[in-house]
C-alpha cells in the first residue's frame, strides 16, 4: 500500500465527503469574516519609537514654543526684503549729499571749493558753518551783493531755492555742507527750515549780508 491510498482511507474513514468539508468551512468563514483579517497590531517597536516622538516633540514645544506669543510668531508680520533700505537709517548728511550734487553743486562745485571770485566756497566756510538761520535764509530767499568768505571778497547773486527745495531737503543739504569737507557743525533740522519759512512771511526780497549778520550770532 503507497501513502497516498492511505489518506485516502483515512478520509473515507472519517466519513468527509466533498460536500461536508465546504459546509464546515462556509461555517468557519461566518465566524472569521474575511475583514478581520485586515487588522493587525503595530509591531511594538515602531509604537514605541511613536511615543517616544510625542514625548520629545512636547518637551521641545515647551521650550521652544513661547506660548506662540503673537509677538514672535506673527505669520503677518512684514519683514524687510533682504537689502531694502530702511529710510530712517540714512543719516540726514547721506541724504543731503543727493540734493547737494543736483542743485548746489553747480556753482559751489561737488569739492565745496566754489570759483574763485565767482562762487564762494562752502568748504571751510565760516557761514555755512555758522549760525544756521543765516543760512536757511539765503537757501530760501537768495543772497545779493558783496560778502566776504574765508577773507576774500566776492559780490554776486545766488537765486532763490525756498520754491524748489522742501523743508527737509534744505535742511538735509545744509547738514550734508556743515559736515563734509572736514566742516564741522550741528545737524539743522526741517522743523527750524519751516519755523524760519514761516517767519518769511510775505517777504521775497533776496537778503544782503549786512542784514543777515544782524540777525542771530
Ligand atoms: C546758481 C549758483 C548757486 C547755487 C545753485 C547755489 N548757490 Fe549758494 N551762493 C552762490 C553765490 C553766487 C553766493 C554768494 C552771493 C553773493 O555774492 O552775495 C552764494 C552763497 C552761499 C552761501 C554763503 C556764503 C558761503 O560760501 O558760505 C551759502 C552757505 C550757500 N551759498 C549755500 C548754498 C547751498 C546749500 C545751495 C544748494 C541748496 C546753494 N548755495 C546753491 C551761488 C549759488
Amino acid at each position: 500500500m503507497s501513502a497516498n491510498s492511505d489518506k485516502d482511507f483515512h478520509l473515507e474513514q472519517g466519513g468527509a465527503s466533498d460536500d461536508s468539508i465546504q459546509q464546515v468551512h462556509a461555517q468557519l468563514q461566518k465566524q472569521k469574516p474575511d475583514k478581520a483579517n485586515g487588522y493587525s497590531f503595530l509591531p511594538l517597536g515602531i509604537l514605541g519609537l511613536m511615543c517616544t516622538a510625542v514625548f520629545f516633540g512636547s518637551i521641545y514645544l515647551a521650550h521652544y514654543s513661547i506660548r506662540f506669543d503673537p509677538l514672535v510668531v506673527n505669520e503677518h508680520a512684514k519683514r524687510e526684503k533682504p537689502g531694502a533700505v530702511v529710510a530712517t537709517a540714512v543719516p540726514p548728511a547721506v541724504l543731503g549729499k543727493k540734493v547737494f550734487s543736483n542743485i548746489c553743486a553747480t556753482c559751489h562745485q561737488a569739492t565745496g571749493l566754489g570759483v574763485p571770485g565767482v562762487y564762494p566756497p562752502l568748504a571751510g566756510s565760516e557761514w555755512a558753518q555758522g549760525d544756521e538761520e543765516r543760512i536757511i535764509r539765503i537757501v530760501l530767499l537768495g543772497l545779493n551783493g558783496p560778502i566776504t568768505v574765508e577773507g576774500k571778497e566776492f559780490n554776486n547773486v545766488m537765486a532763490p531755492l525756498g520754491a524748489a527745495l522742501k523743508d527737509d531737503q534744505i535742511a538735509n543739504a545744509l547738514t550734508y555742507v556743515r559736515q563734509e569737507w572736514g566742516n564741522k557743525a550741528p545737524e539743522v533740522k526741517a522743523e527750524t527750515v519751516s519755523r524760519i519759512r514761516a517767519e518769511l512771511g510775505a517777504r521775497t526780497a533776496p537778503w544782503t549780508a549786512a542784514e543777515l549778520l544782524k540777525i542771530g550770532h
